[in-house]
């Protein structure tokens, strides 16, 4: 899978199609791709996918159930052509090599299928109330491996676990980073940020950047300021 042209994804969380067209317009010449998630999924569907253009699509649904149903999720979404797919790695290997196995059908233009480990929202404390004995980064190790293992093209990770997963997972696993913020912005819920060339730096290949384009006056502006800073 080629090294990405463009690394900016930018998160269009919004359940309103045309807040999402209008932020697609503006971000869209900045933008690898643009990242519709479960809400909007939920709001809007398989029609509202379509009715974004602008750049290819994340579809960043974090599929996790019995193998036999995620792979059918992924192929009742090929037809949208989505360039990237998510994922839990905690379903486990099987469901992990069913979402790869049924994303294949896609053929060249596939998605890439990313998996999520740990969720960033889970500290060591509720992660460990879940029955999970190691630590968190322990535990994002281990399902990152298995997720590779089982044909994950790449992972979903915090800026902190980037150069730990490069390091141990190699130069061909592909790294989507969440979790970033420009210089000076303001963090909102995000505890652990990093800038964008910081995580680009720690072996990021893409960012997904959220509010800081969505909420700025200019979107367009803040998303070429950002794509600019990593070219
Ligand atoms: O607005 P913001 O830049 O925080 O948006 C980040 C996007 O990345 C959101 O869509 C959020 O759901 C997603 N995300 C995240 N942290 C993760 C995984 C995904 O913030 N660990």
């Amino acid at each position: 899978m080629d090294a990405p042209a463009r690394r900016l994804i930018v998160a269009l969380d919004t359940i309103d199609v045309g807040q999402a067209q209008a932020w697609s317009q503006a971000v869209g010449p900045h933008a690898g791709l643009l990242k519709l998630g479960l809400e909007f999924f939920a709001a809007n569907g398989p029609a509202g996918v379509r009715q974004v253009g602008g750049a290819p699509v994340f579809l960043d649904l974090k599929l996790h159930d019995i193998p036999n149903t995620v792979a059918g999720a992924v192929r009742a979404v090929l037809p949208l052509r989505p360039r990237m797919l998510s994922i839990h790695a905690a379903g486990g290997a099987a469901m992990v090599q069913a979402a790869r196995q049924a994303a294949d059908a896609g053929g060249t233009a596939r998605p890439i299928i990313l998996a999520v480990t740990v969720l960033t929202s889970l500290d060591a404390a509720a992660l460990s109330a879940t029955g999970v004995a190691g630590s968190p980064a322990d535990q994002v190790l281990r399902l990152g491996r298995l997720a590779v293992e089982s044909g994950a093209d790449g992972l979903v990770c915090s800026p902190h676990e980037v150069a730990m997963l490069r390091q141990a997972l190699g130069p061909a696993v592909r790294l989507v980073v969440p979790g970033i913020r420009p210089a000076g912005a303001a963090a909102g819920d995000q505890a652990r940020v990093m800038t964008p060339p910081e995580a680009v730096a720690a072996g990021a290949d893409w960012i997904v950047v959220g509010r800081p384009i969505t909420q700025a006056a200019d979107p367009g502006a803040a998303a070429g300021a950002i794509a600019a800073g990593i070219a």
